[in-house]
């Protein structure tokens, strides 16, 4: 069975305000039923500082704030170097950190899973080892879903150590919809795509969000903007386009 695709919004803004993170909550009331994967960012990782931390007191409000809603998983950022072995145990100890979160008692800022940054896309036994570490350890922390980005596409192995895998993350200049149509069906429902620096009109938004849908894709992002710290100007419409397409409203 092939789910509906989810939203996959990387959210490395940093919440300075109580409204910084507004536009996401207003869609996730306004959707109730579509799905969001969201990716945090405190610091290229979870920050050298646990929760209970002063240093972490804006990410703590906002992140429980997010807690709150029921069509959110909550995903981890760790950089992870293609696999090198050379940082595998700051890789480790990143999701070690993030575990911390989910154990902390005076709010629920508990995570889902974790997103691995820069995962590798070419097969090569020691790096599929190293990352196979590393979700194991994730999954045995209660960090139960892992998203993999090489931002493309990635040998067909790696599939089986996370839920899913982003196969492009590019500009919108770049984007070959063929080559993901061209990816098996069973694939595509594990894939993920990110497509930044959109340039077209709100209605080849549309255009392009249900071609993607159609797809069958795991999750998706279109964003006007080259940031992940900042809101695409078509944000709102994004979220409006992915609900539509998704057949929920
Ligand atoms: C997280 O990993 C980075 C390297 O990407 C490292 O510099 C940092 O010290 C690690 N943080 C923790 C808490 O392990
Ligand atoms: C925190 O929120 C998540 C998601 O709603 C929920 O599954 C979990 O049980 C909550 N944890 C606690 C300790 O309440
Ligand atoms: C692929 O995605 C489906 C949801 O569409 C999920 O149930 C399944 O566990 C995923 N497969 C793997 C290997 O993670």
């Amino acid at each position: 069975m092939v789910l509906p695709s989810a939203i996959l919004l990387p959210l490395y803004l940093y919440p300075s305000a109580p409204t910084t993170w507004t536009p996401l909550y207003n869609s996730l009331t306004a959707h109730p039923t579509t799905h969001f994967d969201i990716v945090i960012n405190p610091d290229s990782g979870p920050s050298l500082v646990g929760p209970s931390d002063d240093a972490l007191s804006d990410y703590v409000a906002a992140v429980s704030q997010l807690r709150t809603y029921p069509n959110v998983h909550i995903f981890g950022y760790v950089y992870t170097s293609h696999g090198a072995a050379s940082l595998q145990p700051a890789l480790l100890s990143n999701i070690s950190r993030y575990a911390t979160w989910n154990a902390y008692t005076p709010s629920n800022i508990s995570l889902d899973g974790i997103f691995f940054d820069e995962a590798p896309s070419a097969y090569d036994a020691d790096i599929f080892t190293n990352l196979a570490t590393a979700a194991a350890l994730a999954r045995s922390s209660g960090l139960r879903r892992a998203i993999f980005n090489p931002g493309a596409v990635a040998d067909t192995r790696y599939f089986a150590l996370a839920d899913s895998v982003v196969v492009f993350e590019g500009a919108y200049a770049d984007f070959d919809a063929s080559a993901i149509a061209a990816l098996a069906q069973g694939v595509r429902a594990n894939s993920s795509v990110v497509v930044y620096d959109y340039t077209g009109a709100e209605a080849d938004q549309k255009a392009l969000v249900e071609r993607l849908v159609g797809l069958g894709l795991g999750s998706l992002d279109v964003t006007t903007t080259g940031s992940y710290s900042e809101w695409s100007a078509l944000w709102a419409a994004f979220t409006q386009q992915v609900s539509s397409a998704v057949g929920v409203e």
